[in-house]
């Protein structure tokens, strides 16, 4: 008989898995620690073109177009499950955590094995047995706002690495549907924090995304703020780079701004996501600061650290929008000058309370506002690009650029990609003069 030891256990006779993630940096990380389950399961990432034996979609359901994307690519695998009855299928994240929509999506597709919500993760091997052993199907969306410490992480940007300080949101801006798909929030003790930041850094790694839905909220039981975080992070952990999103205005202040100031390895770069430039909407959208409090603020950290990279987020088409409202988001936009800006088009989410309210704008209309918002930011992050030939910069590798193999691509400290001729590796720090800037990506050379 065959010996089917744990020798025998290949790359090649080992089960394969796909993961798809849709939505935020929050959801990228914790696609790595599904990955991480599945590879202690004893699953193998399959390569491409590879086909997978189990397929997982971490949903996101912050706008309608991302949720429309699973429906399609979910239906899409009946097929695949019809020829391959092993074929195990999940589905979880955001979207499933939403009211009802697991018991909809579960009766919709007959085909999915396992579903579960944005707490569930650390049930995964549960899951697994009940679909690959017992051939059950599991629906497990939980309600209760944990911290699960010590998953397995399988990480998957070397030399980038993402770091989640908090879970949950609090602050129901009107139009959001986060809070109510990702609970309250609860943040990790700082220790637990800067073993992780120490491990990366000693694994190698050589930047730390510290992440959470508003992480000037951090608060763990212990009673550290999260600037003295930050601060422990730059002195304790010996990480060469460090990055934060996202920071909400109504709470970003002098103590933030001072903390980036002060340490060499935070990265000068704030986003600050902005929504709209109109004080009547930004009431309404609950963000609970004014055009007048958010320029101040811009204004503050431009003086204490000069040439720090801003970027924001916009809103437009938001329910009862106006011209003058409209107009008063690009003129902060013009003011302002953001070195970049992620815009969308307002999307009305069942359950958050703008889905209520009247003044619901045309769809022609929010596309020509949203049209006008990005012909204005291209110009704008095309100056604030060009600002850069002649400087030398600090690049961290990253990769291969995507245009030409023999080109090396990282980004700068302040976020910007740079390509650039020479043989660097992932992970290496290069000195680059820059030389020539594109709408998206600036050019270089080193020195
Ligand atoms: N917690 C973060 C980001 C949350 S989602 C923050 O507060 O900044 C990321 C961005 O998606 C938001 O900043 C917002 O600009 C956008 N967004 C959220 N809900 C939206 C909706 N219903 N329609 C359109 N954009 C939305
Ligand atoms: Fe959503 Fe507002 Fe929370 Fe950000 S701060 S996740 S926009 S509710
Ligand atoms: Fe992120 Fe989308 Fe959820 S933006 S928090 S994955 S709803």
């Amino acid at each position: 008989m065959k010996d089917t030891s744990l020798a025998e256990f290949t790359a090649e006779n080992r089960p394969k898995y796909r993961i798809e993630t849709y939505g935020c940096q929050m959801n990228a990380h914790e696609s790595e620690k599904l990955a991480g389950l599945l590879e202690e399961a004893g699953f193998l990432k399959a390569k491409d073109g590879e086909e997978p034996d189990a397929i997982f979609f971490n949903t996101c359901c912050v706008r309608e177009h991302a949720e429309s994307r699973v429906f399609g690519n979910v239906g899409a695998l009946v097929r695949k499950k019809e020829e391959n009855p092993d074929l195990i299928i999940g589905v979880c994240g955001c979207m499933m955590q939403q009211k009802g929509v697991a018991e909809k999506f579960a009766r919709r597709f007959e085909f999915v094995d396992i579903i579960f919500g944005t707490r569930d993760m650390h049930r995964l091997p549960e899951m697994l047995y009940a679909a690959a052993v017992l051939k059950e199907r599991s629906v497990i969306v939980g309600e209760e706002d944990t911290i699960i410490e010590d998953l397995p992480v399988r990480r998957n940007s070397y030399p980038l690495s993402y770091v989640s300080i908090m879970q949950g949101c609090n602050n129901f801006c009107s139009y959001c549907i986060v809070p109510y798909v990702r609970g309250r929030e609860r943040s990790r003790e700082p220790e637990a924090v800067l073993g992780e930041v120490k491990g990366l850094a000693r694994a190698g790694y050589k930047e730390v995304m510290l992440l959470g839905q508003n992480v000037n909220s951090y608060r763990p039981e212990s009673g550290a703020d999260f600037p003295e975080l930050l601060s422990m992070i730059a002195e304790d952990t010996g990480i060469e780079r460090i990055r934060f999103m996202t920071s909400h205005p109504k709470d970003a202040g002098e103590k933030l701004i001072n903390t980036i100031k002060k340490h060499g390895n935070i990265c000068k770069s704030l986003h600050l996501p902005m929504q709209s430039g109109s004080n009547a909407v930004l009431e309404r959208m609950n963000r609970k600061y004014t055009r007048e409090r958010y320029m101040e603020l811009i204004e503050r950290a431009r003086d204490e650290i000069p040439g720090i990279f801003l970027s924001t987020d916009i809103i437009v088409g938001f329910p009862g929008e106006t011209e003058k409202d409209f107009d008063d988001t690009l003129d902060m936009m013009e003011k302002i000058r953001f070195d970049a800006a992620y815009t969308f088009i307002y999307s009305k989410r069942t359950g958050t309370r703008a889905a209520g309210f009247e003044g619901q704008i045309d769809r022609a209309v929010k596309q020509r506002r949203i049209a006008e918002l990005i012909d204005l930011q291209s110009a704008i992050t095309y100056e604030s690009n060009r600002a850069y030939i002649g400087r030398t910069e600090r690049v961290l590798t990253e990769g291969t650029s995507k245009r030409d193999e023999n080109e090396c691509c990282g980004r700068t400290d302040s976020g910007k990609m740079v390509n650039f001729k020479g043989d660097k590796k992932p992970g290496d720090f290069a000195d680059v003069r820059i030389t020539d800037a594109k709408k998206t990506t600036l050019f270089g050379e080193l020195v």
